[in-house]
C-alpha cells in the first residue's frame, strides 16, 4: 500500500489519485470551515472557484435554503452572507441550508480533483472522524493520498504538519507502507511539533498572517483537535457528511 503526500494540487497529474483514496487538507481555514459547517447542520457544502460561479448558481435556490460564504485575502466577500471562519458557520445560521463556499485555495484544490475513488475533506478538527476512513480503506488495500492546498498553490506548514499526522498513524511505523518523499518529509514536521498544533501556526505563514488580520480566535479554532468530528466527502460536486443520514 502506497501513502503519498502531495504539497500543492499543482504537483497532482490526475494520474497521481486514479482510483485512490484522497483527503484533501486546508487546514486554514477552508476545510476547517467545511467541517464546522457539516458538523453545525448544514445539509451540504457546495464548493466553487469563484464568487461569479457562487452568485450564478445562487440563482437556482430559494435565498432561503442557502448561505453563501467565502474569502479573498482572508476577507469576506461583498455581499456573501459569511467569510471563512469557521466560528461564523453557528447552528442558527447554517442548520438545514446548503452553503456556497469560495476560498482561494480550498475549494479549488477539492474541485482539482479528478478520477479519485472517494475525496473527504482533512483537518486538525475533524482528524480521528478522518482517520476512520482512511484506515478502513487501508485495511481494504486502497492506496491514500493527502493533497495539501498550500498557500496560493505553494508549500504551506500547517497542511504539511497536519499530512504528517495523518501519515504517522495510519503507517505506524510499519514498513509495508510505501511512503513517498513528501509523506517522509511531512512526517519530520509532524514529529517536530507534535501536538503543538498552536506553535505550528505561530511559525506558518499563513498562520501568521491571519492573526495580523484580526483572525486569532480562527487560529486557536482550527488548532483544536476533534472540535467537529465529521467526516466531510465531496460527491457529485457537493460535500456532506456521513453519518446516519448517509451511511457509506
Ligand atoms: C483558502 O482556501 O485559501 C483558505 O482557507 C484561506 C483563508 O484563510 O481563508
Amino acid at each position: 500500500m502506497r501513502i503519498e503526500v502531495y504539497f500543492s494540487p499543482m504537483q497532482v497529474p490526475s494520474s497521481a489519485v486514479a482510483g485512490k483514496v484522497v483527503a484533501m487538507i486546508d487546514v486554514l481555514r477552508a476545510s476547517s470551515s467545511i467541517a464546522a459547517a457539516l458538523a453545525n447542520g448544514a445539509r451540504t457544502v457546495l464548493p466553487f472557484d469563484s464568487a461569479e460561479e457562487v452568485i450564478t448558481r445562487a440563482k437556482a435556490f430559494d435565498r432561503k435554503e442557502i448561505v453563501l460564504a467565502g474569502e479573498r485575502r482572508m476577507l469576506p466577500i461583498a455581499g456573501f452572507d459569511l467569510g471563512n471562519s469557521p466560528l461564523e458557520f453557528k447552528p442558527p445560521v447554517v442548520e438545514g441550508r446548503t452553503v456556497l463556499l469560495t476560498t482561494t485555495n480550498g475549494t479549488a484544490a477539492v474541485t482539482s480533483v479528478q478520477g479519485a475513488r472517494d475525496i473527504f475533506i482533512a483537518s486538525y478538527v475533524n482528524f480521528t472522524a478522518v482517520m476512520t476512513v482512511l484506515r478502513t480503506a487501508v485495511h481494504g488495500g486502497a492506496d491514500v493520498v493527502l493533497l495539501c492546498a498550500g498557500r496560493e498553490r505553494a508549500f504551506a506548514l500547517e497542511d504539511a504538519a497536519c499530512a504528517g499526522r495523518y501519515v504517522r498513524h495510519l503507517s505506524g511505523g510499519d514498513s509495508q507502507f510505501e511512503l513517498n518523499d513528501a509523506a517522509q518529509a511531512a512526517m519530520l514536521i509532524e514529529k517536530r511539533y507534535g501536538d503543538r498544533i498552536d506553535t505550528v501556526f505561530t511559525d506558518a505563514e499563513h498562520g501568521r498572517a491571519l492573526r495580523e488580520a484580526g483572525f486569532t480566535r480562527d487560529l486557536e479554532a482550527c488548532a483544536r483537535l476533534d472540535a467537529y468530528p465529521v467526516i466531510p466527502v465531496y460527491q457529485e460536486r457537493q460535500i456532506t457528511k456521513i453519518g446516519p443520514d448517509r451511511e457509506r
